[in-house]
């Protein structure tokens, strides 16, 4: 399988509330399992040699959720990041944390800004997570700090990157995986992925492991990406 050397991942990891409730169990009990699935395809990514990785973990429509869910999420996030960075720092894994941060707990921002602190030197993979993160205010924000000139694309990539707090040169998004059966963005990175190619997949986050991703790289590496563009064989 052949594969770009600075490809670009997202995933928007859906389905941990049905895979508890299949079992019977409360829908926390889907998040905790899938903070240990983020662990193993982490891993695995940076094993299959991927570049940058997003992975969705709390978007701002989420704070529509029940009060005790949201908080199991925030906490979740905040144990992820004190026991997870040490491991990225080991696997020199850069974790930078995108989205808004004045909403967010004091201990997480704490949290957010050791991680990205400890393994800013990694320089294997970068591990981006999505956290109060919507699209749309993204873009919204950067309209509003884009001064009267007239901007470039790239001027404005910058912009959105301040906004998100994101580490520079993450590219856009190559592949973009949804687990869970749904087929939508749920306002996940609407400007980077312009030219995602887009893949669905029915399994349950808590249930997606390294065959999974190995499967989504391989349907990835046989699509005939255009860009709007014809062929050179064709021309
Ligand atoms: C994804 O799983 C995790 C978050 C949105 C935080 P869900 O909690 O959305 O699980 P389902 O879609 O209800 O099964
Ligand atoms: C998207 O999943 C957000 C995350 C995975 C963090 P949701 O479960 O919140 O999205 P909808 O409600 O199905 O669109
Ligand atoms: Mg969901």
């Amino acid at each position: 399988m052949s594969l770009p050397g600075n490809l670009h991942v997202a995933i928007i990891m859906d389905g941990n509330g049905r895979w508890a409730q299949l079992r019977g169990m409360p829908r926390s009990a889907g998040h905790i399992q899938g903070a240990k699935t983020v662990r193993r395809i982490v891993e695995a990514s940076a094993h299959a040699g991927i570049r940058t990785l997003t992975l969705y973990a709390f978007s701002s429509d989420n704070w529509g959720r029940p009060g005790t869910e949201v908080d199991s999420l925030l906490k979740l996030l905040r144990c992820y990041l004190a026991t997870e960075a040490r491991r990225c720092l080991r696997h020199a894994i850069r974790i930078n944390v995108i989205g808004r941060r004045d909403r967010l707990p004091r201990d997480l921002v704490s949290a957010i800004e050791q991680s990205e602190r400890l393994t800013a030197g990694g320089s294997r993979m970068r591990l981006r997570i999505a956290v109060d993160y919507s699209s749309k205010h993204s873009i919204l924000e950067a309209a509003r700090r884009a001064s009267r000139n007239a901007l470039s694309v790239q001027d404005f990539q910058e912009l959105l990157a301040e906004v998100d707090h994101a580490v520079p040169e993450s590219g856009p998004v190559d592949l973009l995986i949804r687990t869970g059966g749904e087929q939508r963005l749920s306002d996940f990175l609407l400007w980077d992925c312009a030219y995602a190619e887009l893949y669905f997949t029915d399994h349950l986050w808590p249930d997606f492991g390294e065959s999974e991703l190995r499967e989504a790289l391989t349907d990835f590496a046989r699509r005939q990406r255009r860009f709007g563009k014809v062929l050179a064989e064709t021309a």
